[in-house]
């Protein structure tokens, strides 16, 4: 291992990382010589990919304390800890794998750790945990074109296996169930939970080396009925969620990276909260309290907030982003999920900008999360094939977002996620029963000219 102090370097990826596990000791502090309390010192500190070297990590201790405290470097690697010293360490992994980066700052109150786990692969360190977008190597795969964010696909069990496996994981570095990791699958009835099609999600994508993205913890639309007629108190219920949430959670801890804890908690036209269940037995605090019930649950996993037609209904962006700031303020957030189900002609450029740009001034993480594109939004039931110029057309707005995505900057990079992979699977052809080819693929799993526009734009 090479630790080598330099002067502040230019030009680097800025990754900002603000992990504080909670520390090992219980004292919160006491009197120092002066009677004055003393308490922990939170450890924080960012790290970049060296731009001269991949396999080089650079690390900056970005704690702010009062006193005397003493901070130390565990790099991961089995080795003992190095005292940080002023300035820059460069780090170099040589060897792929995961390493859990810690920085421990220790003061007479006792110590706290920040944490984040780095992932190395053939190519050097994983821009932001992606591993896989191999700018020199495959580039003709969607992921492998993809700079520094994951390209993602909704994803069933029982689709794992053939055609889907062999897409996947030529083409895909994260997945979202589609609907295997809701609330009315996983929790079928009172205490009664079944993970089996979620964990063969899970199962698959880790052993693909893949991201988890967990979709979604609480929806209207996915409620089991034994939730929507819960038969206890108020407070039973609310105990209930909290445990749902608490246990989904843990299972899954270090193993799934992400969840839309709330999804589409905004009623259209009113811009108020829906009245769901959860909204009439919890109060209209009740999504803070189910961020709050994840945030407990794992204090690592990122927590999204996901909802539809936040591009053009400018009403609905701003309600989203009320709800967005609530929870920021309280620490409860780390990103926002647009589902990005559009059409080939609209929402425009700046309308999809719009919101990214809401996101990215809120230092928050923007996750395209269900992006199709219809190439028949007229509802024309005569036609009976997607028309070269529809296939065009759509090619050219897949590519126009990928090339918004991609001008992210890459500390609010996550990932750009595909509703589904084939055309006839989609679930707008039972939405609006007319025919549409929304995908990258058709029945057949062919790529079609859509895929090609989303490379374009992502190369
Ligand atoms: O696969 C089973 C099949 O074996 C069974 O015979 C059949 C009848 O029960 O159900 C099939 O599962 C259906 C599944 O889609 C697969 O087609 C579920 O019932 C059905 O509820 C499920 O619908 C999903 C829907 O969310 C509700 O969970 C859609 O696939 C999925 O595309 C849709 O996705 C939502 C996002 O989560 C949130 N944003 C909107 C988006 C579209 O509604």
């Amino acid at each position: 291992m090479k630790t080598i102090k330099i002067a502040k370097l230019l030009a680097l990826f800025m990754i900002v990382v603000f992990y504080a596990c909670s520390s090992d000791d219980t004292d919160e502090g006491g009197p120092d010589e002066g009677g004055n309390t003393v308490t922990k010192v939170q450890a924080a500190f960012k790290y970049s990919i060296s731009e001269s070297n991949p396999n080089i990590l650079v690390l900056e201790n970005t704690t702010q304390g009062e006193g005397e405290y003493k901070s130390e470097w565990d790099f991961g690697k089995g080795e003992a800890f190095v005292v940080d010293q002023p300035g820059l360490d460069m780090v170099e992994y040589d060897n792929a794998g995961e390493y859990r980066v810690r920085l421990i700052v220790t003061n007479s109150a006792g110590f706290t750790i920040a944490e984040e786990v780095i992932k190395v692969d053939s190519n050097g360190i994983c821009l932001n945990n992606i591993c896989g977008s191999d700018p020199g190597g495959d580039v003709a795969s969607l992921k492998g074109a993809a700079n520094g964010f994951a390209i993602g696909t909704a994803v069933q069990a029982g689709r794992l296996s053939g055609k889907y496996d062999e897409i996947m994981r030529a083409d895909f570095n994260n997945l979202t169930a589609e609907y295997q990791m809701k609330m009315n699958i996983m929790y079928p009835s009172q205490g009664n939970y079944d993970f089996g099609p979620a964990d063969e999600i899970v199962n698959y994508g880790l052993s693909n080396d893949m991201n988890i993205h967990g979709h979604a913890l609480i929806w209207h639309n996915a409620t089991p009925d034994w939730v929507e007629n819960f038969s206890g108190t108020d407070a039973e219920f609310e105990a209930m969620v909290e445990d749902y949430i608490t246990t989904t959670l843990t299972r899954y801890k270090g193993k799934v990276r992400s969840w839309d804890v709330v999804n589409e908690a905004i009623e259209d036209g009113s811009n108020e909260l829906r009245n769901s269940v959860f909204r009439q037995k919890m109060g209209d605090n009740y999504i803070e309290k189910c961020y709050q019930f994840a945030r407990n649950a794992d204090p690592d996993v990122l927590l999204f907030y996901n909802d539809y037609n936040l591009t053009f209904d400018t009403g609905k962006q701003a309600a989203m982003f009320a709800i967005v700031d609530n929870l920021k303020a309280q620490g409860l957030i780390d990103g926002v999920g647009a589902q990005m189900h559009i059409s080939y002609n609209g929402p425009t450029k700046e309308q999809i900008q719009s919101v990214v740009d809401g996101t990215v001034s809120r230092g928050l993480l923007m996750h395209f999360a269900e992006l199709d594109i219809r190439a028949n939004p007229e509802g024309d039931t005569n036609v009976s094939a997607l028309s070269s110029q529809r296939a065009i057309a759509q090619s050219d707005k897949f590519k126009e977002v990928a090339e918004i995505y991609d001008a992210i900057p890459q500390a609010n990079k996550f990932a750009l996620t595909i509703w589904g992979i084939k055309d006839d699977e989609s679930w707008l052809l039972d939405f609006w029963g007319v025919p549409d080819w929304p995908l990258l693929f058709d029945a057949s799993f062919n790529p079609k000219e859509a895929r090609q526009g989303f490379l374009e734009g992502l190369q």
